[in-house]
């Protein structure tokens, strides 16, 4: 579908392999302690694991900050206002989602674009409010399906990208995660294909290395999201430029999510 060349072959990736679970409006204080001290527990004695980071509701973020405290397991918040204070009603800042404990912030999740109006000028200023807090961001980029379905899905990936991206220090791409999460197939078991999803991934791995050069885009970390389940995980992290998963229902179950956080040793089984 794409005109590029493909950038990568079958060789080692270069970028770190990251797995996020975003729990999205699940769970109450307690469960996600419980979660929280379960899975600390589970992965204490596992080796050659990839990056963790759970992603719970606001409520819970401070207290899971204090369960996962020493651990290799990160925290992102869900979300972000793109100011660092004023009048708000129910918003919360990069600064306070970093003092509750977090290094990372999702932005522009499809969610957050479709019910809440997030408009990709909206997400620019979001990504640097988060970079200036000291948050890491996952950035969401997707296509719908009829954009699929119109054959437009180069033009709206790169459109998010450029105008999500715009303004930014080109040495801060190192600290921004991509997550491409086709919408249709978010929530709705309909997983895009290992081949669909490299695809695009190799899309923003190519226009990642035009824009901040070749090396910094071999270093980007794109993670697939929509449907991931510790069925095809393994299938879909055997792609060149697959770097890990943003994982929604299938991370609110402990044993599912540490299923998929242990692909590797589950390969072949
Ligand atoms: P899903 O959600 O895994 O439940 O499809 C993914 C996401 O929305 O990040």
């Amino acid at each position: 579908m794409f005109s590029h060349e493909t950038t990568r072959g079958k060789e080692e990736k270069v970028a770190r392999i990251v797995i996020a679970g975003n729990w999205k409006m699940h769970k109450t204080i307690g469960e996600s302690v419980v979660f929280a001290s379960n899975l600390r527990e589970t992965l204490a004695d596992q080796a050659d694991l990839p990056e963790i980071i759970v992603a719970p509701p606001f409520t819970a973020l401070h207290a899971v900050s204090a369960v996962i405290s020493g651990s290799s397991i990160a925290l992102a918040a869900q979300n972000i206002h793109e100011a660092d204070r004023g009048a708000f009603t129910g918003e919360i800042s990069g600064l306070m989602a970093k003092e509750a404990g977090c290094s990372h912030v999702i932005i522009g999740h499809s969610e957050r674009r479709t019910l809440f109006g997030e408009t990709n000028e909206r997400i620019n200023r979001k990504l640097l409010t988060a970079l200036a807090a000291g948050l890491n961001p996952i950035f969401c980029v997707g296509e719908t399906l009829p954009e699929r379905e119109e054959n437009r899905i180069e033009e709206v990936i790169e459109k998010q990208l450029k105008e999500g991206l715009n303004n930014l220090d080109d040495s801060v791409i190192s600290r921004i995660l991509v997550a491409y999460e086709p919408v249709w197939a978010i929530g709705t078991g309909k997983t895009a294909s290992p081949a669909q999803a490299q695809e695009v991934h190799d899309f923003i791995r190519s226009w990642t290395a035009g824009k901040y050069g070749k090396d910094a885009a071999e270093e980007t970390v794109i993670l697939y999201g929509g449907s991931v389940t510790p069925q095809n995980i393994s299938a879909l992290m055997s792609q060149p430029d697959i770097n890990g998963a943003l994982v929604g229902g299938a991370s609110l179950q402990v044993e599912s999510f540490v299923e998929i956080v242990k692909y590797k040793s589950n390969q072949g089984v």
